[in-house]
């Protein structure tokens, strides 16, 4: 009788020794290449609007990339001006970590930029230029765990951008009673950014996480169905919101500047 020996090797620490980048046919370039696209103009966007310090409040509206706006700079009736001392920095820039560091953090954004800038890798089966490959497991990126923590800031500002919606609903004077195109673009850029924020990874383990039965814990599960629906459609929250922010910002910002009259349904 033969007897079988099996042998266990160690893992291969070096790459597959293959001459050409990929062996892919396929347009495996173009969805990093869109997405380089659309995420580098967000970002130069975002930049510019976060760091020019001006139109973004007309009233009933402020902008999403201005609100809350906290220092005394702020434009008057635009927010709570309580932070003096930091009156250099644009009210913008004073709050920009909290929503950029959720997105920053956020699974799928990661997948997006790793693979649209970084080139690790470009796509699956391209071969990546970097020597090493340690993921995320050290300095700086291992930081990207923090983004559970980010979604709860995240919730912050999300309730006081459906304030500032809410509060969109009032005229001028102050008064009850108004609905314009402004009012109309904050309450569904606060919406998709409900549905964005809920979508995530990082909820969906909140509401359905380190259960071992969900039989005795029935409004967690069916919190946790729901966020896990969203979840599926993560990515595209994850684009439509951050568009909508960008549309919102520009929006109040034409209509401050005179550019645009706000249309009013009543
Ligand atoms: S995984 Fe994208 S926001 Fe949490």
């Amino acid at each position: 009788m033969t007897q079988v020996t099996q042998v266990r090797q160690a893992p291969d620490k070096t790459r597959a020794q293959i001459a050409s980048k990929t062996l892919r046919r396929d347009p495996w370039w173009r969805q990093p290449a869109v997405t380089a696209a659309f995420l580098g103009a967000a970002v130069i966007y975002l930049t510019w609007a976060s760091l020019v310090n001006a139109d973004y409040f007309y009233r009933p509206y402020i902008s999403p990339l201005y609100s809350p706006c906290l220092v005394t700079t702020c434009a008057t009736g635009a927010g709570f001006r309580w932070i003096p001392w930091l009156s250099a920095l644009t009210p913008a820039i004073l709050i920009i970590g909290g929503p950029m560091g959720f997105r920053l953090t956020c699974y799928y954004y990661r997948k997006a930029y790793y693979r649209a800038f970084w080139q690790s890798p470009t796509a699956c089966a391209v071969r990546e230029p970097h020597a090493k490959y340690t993921g995320e497991t050290r300095l700086p990126l291992i930081l990207q765990n923090v983004h559970r923590y980010f979604f709860y800031i995240a919730l912050i500002f999300n309730v006081i951008l459906t304030a500032d919606a809410v509060l969109a609903f009032r005229n001028h004077a102050g008064q009850w009673g108004h609905m314009g195109l402004g009012t109309l673009i904050l309450v569904v850029n606060a919406a998709l950014l409900w549905v964005y924020s809920l979508s995530c990874h990082a909820c969906r383990h909140i509401t359905g996480g380190r259960l071992k039965h969900f039989s005795r814990h029935p409004v967690r599960y069916k919190a946790w169905t729901l966020v896990s629906k969203l979840n599926a459609r993560h990515m595209e929250f994850a684009w439509i919101s951050l568009g909508f922010v960008c549309l919102t910002d520009l929006y109040i910002r034409l209509v401050a500047s005179g550019v645009l009259t706000d249309p009013r349904f009543f």
